[in-house]
């Protein structure tokens, strides 16, 4: 059981836009932009800013292995957990939990 209530907030963009393999950029109503993926069926979010210097992560590949690569420097990371997997970084990607509620979608900060 947990006690965490912080509140999701909703995602502007359905489930169905974020194909297997693919990455895609949203913005929330705070003005924070995430990257968002479907990686094995699973999807992920994380802040749309690279650690290393901040340039777009949705412009970047996500391989089969699950590893994230940044376009700009070749900074890599798992996109599941965030941990940086290789690359000019030592900083892990800004991860936020992400729920399915019937197509739509929902996300917080992870903590
Ligand atoms: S900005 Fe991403 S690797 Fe440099």
């Amino acid at each position: 059981m947990t006690d965490d209530t912080r509140p999701f907030v909703a995602v502007p963009l359905p489930a169905a836009a974020i194909d297997e393999g693919e990455l895609v950029t949203t913005t929330l109503p705070s003005g924070m932009k995430l990257c968002l993926g479907r990686h094995q069926g699973a999807l992920f979010a994380v802040k749309d800013e690279c650690p290393h210097a901040e340039f777009p992560l949705s412009e970047g590949t996500l391989y089969p292995s699950g590893e994230l690569e940044c376009c700009w420097h070749g900074a890599r990371f798992d996109c599941r957990t965030g941990a940086v997997r290789g690359g000019p970084t030592d900083l892990p990607l800004v991860r936020f939990e992400i729920e399915d509620r019937d197509g739509s979608l929902w996300v917080r900060r992870a903590i």
